[in-house]
């Protein structure tokens, strides 16, 4: 066992190969914290206009990280950026890009069958020791690896928006992954400058099941009439000790993403009064205030 362990964590050291598939936000977010730390990335979207506007997100986030790095060299700078760039490819063949692939990490669209097929692709197609990972914050990572058969080999891997910015990384586990691969989800993560931690395959992880409720509970009491959310985000901050108040964190992450969040726990829960439906956050879609990026949503912001 520990021979195995061994061979997997050598294979995920900094030079491994990383496949990291779905070039959005989340994708391009993790192709460039493993670039970042030295390994090959191969960057995969089946769209190339998207993988081209990431290219240029990246680099400039990457410029950002070297500036903070290397404060009034800009020879030094521009190595940086020059390094982490030239170890990042990108492919719109998911199926050529994870044949020499040590770790393979989804973020494509959050819809269960188009996850599954792209698995199951994979799995004829990948190595044999490569371990495949899902970013998927809503769905299964069990129902998810449905048709994979390297089940072992198989898990979670869940960061947090902004990948480069956000610490966390859940590694969650199915009752079929081994021992060996959340070790070695460990490892990389570390080696990504990531802290871990480890949950076991259930709805919302650690961070969402805690939060959605949370978030929610905020926003009843902001109905009842119990308090204003100005003074309820002052009362968290500054009594909880959190950074940012519930509403200030909920325009912050946009609230047609909360919604979306919200119904998948209520459709699982359906009897649970903590995910019931919440008409403030829905009258607020609906009326397009979604939060930072529209300009408006509890609090008002320039765009
Ligand atoms: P996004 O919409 O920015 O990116 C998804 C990308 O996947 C798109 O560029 C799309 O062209 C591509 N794609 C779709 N089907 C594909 C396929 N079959 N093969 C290759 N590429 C394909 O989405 P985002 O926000 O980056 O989310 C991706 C995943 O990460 C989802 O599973 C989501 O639940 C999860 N996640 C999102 C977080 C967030 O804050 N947005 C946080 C943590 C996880």
């Amino acid at each position: 066992v520990i021979k195995r362990l061994l061979s997997t964590s050598q294979k995920l050291n900094v030079t491994s190969n990383v496949t990291v598939i779905g070039g959005g936000l989340m994708g391009a977010g993790i192709a460039q914290v493993a670039a970042q730390a030295g390994q090959n990335v191969t960057l995969v979207d089946v769209n190339s206009d998207v993988l081209k506007k990431s290219e240029e997100r990246i680099t400039s986030s990457l410029m950002r990280v070297a500036k903070k790095l290397h404060k009034t060299n800009s020879s030094d700078v521009e190595a940086y950026v020059n390094r982490a760039r030239s170890r990042l490819s990108t492919s719109t063949d998911p199926v050529e890009a994870v044949k020499r692939s040590d770790l393979v990490i989804e973020a494509i669209v959050e819809n269960l069958d188009v996850k599954r097929k792209l698995f199951k692709d994979l799995d004829v197609a990948a190595p044999s020791h490569t371990l495949f990972a899902s970013n998927t914050s809503s769905l299964s990572i069990k129902d998810i690896a449905q048709d994979v058969k390297r089940k072992d080999k198989f898990g979670g891997l869940h960061f947090f928006n902004p990948v480069p910015v956000m610490k966390l990384l859940e590694v969650i586990k199915t009752d079929e992954t081994s021992p060996e691969t959340v070790k070695a989800f460990e490892e990389w993560g570390k080696s990504i400058g990531k802290v871990t931690v480890i949950c076991k395959d259930t709805l919302g992880f650690i961070v969402n099941r805690l939060l959605v409720p949370y978030m929610s509970e905020a926003v009843r009491m902001y109905e009842r009439g119990d308090a204003s959310f100005q003074d309820i985000d002052t009362a968290m901050k500054l009594g909880a000790g959190y950074p940012m108040g519930p509403f200030e964190l909920s325009d912050f992450t946009g609230h047609d993403t909360g919604l979306y969040i919200q119904q998948i726990f209520h459709k699982k829960f359906p009897n649970d009064p903590l995910f019931k439906p919440i008409a403030t956050v829905k009258k607020m879609v609906d009326e397009g205030k979604l939060g930072v990026k529209s300009g408006e949503g509890f609090y008002k912001y320039n765009k």
